[in-house]
């Protein structure tokens, strides 16, 4: 079995400071300290973007040094609140594609996990242009008949809310020309930005997304499930809400993929039923 983290949208700003009434500094650390209490033997940690939430050096020193407990490699991935650039000044392992985008390949027992980079700077959309495309084209390509597990930022399909919907992946041609060959291949696709725990299936291919670990998206649905009608839309106000954050615990197995949600606010606590 393959047992790995999975956290999003953790919207660091500076040391001490609060973003929507909580410190997202404080609530990671404890999501970090629940993990080492909890989940130590997890191989592995992947952050699905928005990991500072207006970018910036010294966030990113800060993110380090919040992450450097844990005992696990940590896959970094953009937002669209990140900058590339501040990332690699902090991050020099970053994942590069050899175009500057952060996209990377980690193999493991139960397949490979291709990471995707979505951010298109100064805009909140995702965008995945042909460059990228190319890299992830020749990635799937790579890995032959091995089982894929994609992890990026931005969905490329709506979910039902109608200000996050008209922010998802737009034009999402090159992304569904790329994958379009292999989806049978494709187990799960992990994805941040929506602050929900969101799960389904596009396509036949199931995803899973979660709240971030401080502030989330109240669930105030459209009355449909379209990126188009929610961008005609005139109202594009994305509402927030104060509902408790959790982490992912994914379990893997060549049957079995199972995502578990972990609530670290509750602490390590439990009793007999
Ligand atoms: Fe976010």
């Amino acid at each position: 079995m393959l047992k790995f983290i999975h956290i999003t949208d953790t919207h660091l700003v500076g040391q001490g400071q609060a973003l929507y009434g909580t410190d997202p500094a404080w609530r990671l650390r404890a999501c970090v300290a629940d993990i080492i209490a909890t989940q130590a033997d997890a191989e592995f940690c992947v952050i699905t973007g928005d990991l500072a939430d207006r970018g910036g050096k010294a966030t990113y020193e800060l993110l380090r040094d919040i992450l450097r407990p844990l005992p696990m490699p940590v896959h970094l991935l953009l937002g669209n609140h990140d900058s590339r650039e501040d990332l690699r000044a902090v991050f020099a392992q970053a994942f590069d594609d050899g175009n500057g985008f952060v996209q990377g390949r980690v193999e493991t027992r139960m397949g490979d996990f291709l990471m995707l980079d979505t951010l298109e700077p100064m805009k909140h959309h995702g965008a995945f242009c042909e460059r990228r495309a190319a890299w992830l084209a020749r990635e799937l390509a790579a890995s032959g008949t091995r089982p894929v597990y994609l992890c990026q930022h931005h969905p490329p399909f709506p979910v039902g809310i109608s200000g996050d919907d008209r922010l998802s992946l737009l034009d999402t041609g090159p992304f569904e020309r790329a994958i379009a060959p292999h989806r049978a291949r494709i187990r799960h696709m992990f994805f941040g930005h929506i602050h929900r725990p969101i799960s389904g299936s596009w396509r036949g291919m199931p995803f899973s997304t979660l709240f971030g670990t401080n502030h989330q998206t109240a669930l105030e649905l459209a009355p449909y499930l379209s990126v188009e009608k929610s961008l005609a839309e005139p109202d594009d106000t994305v509402w927030g809400s104060p509902e408790a954050p959790h982490y992912g615990v994914v379990l893997v197995t060549e049957e079995l993929v199972v995502v578990h949600q972990r609530s670290f606010l509750a602490g390590p606590e439990r009793f007999p039923l």
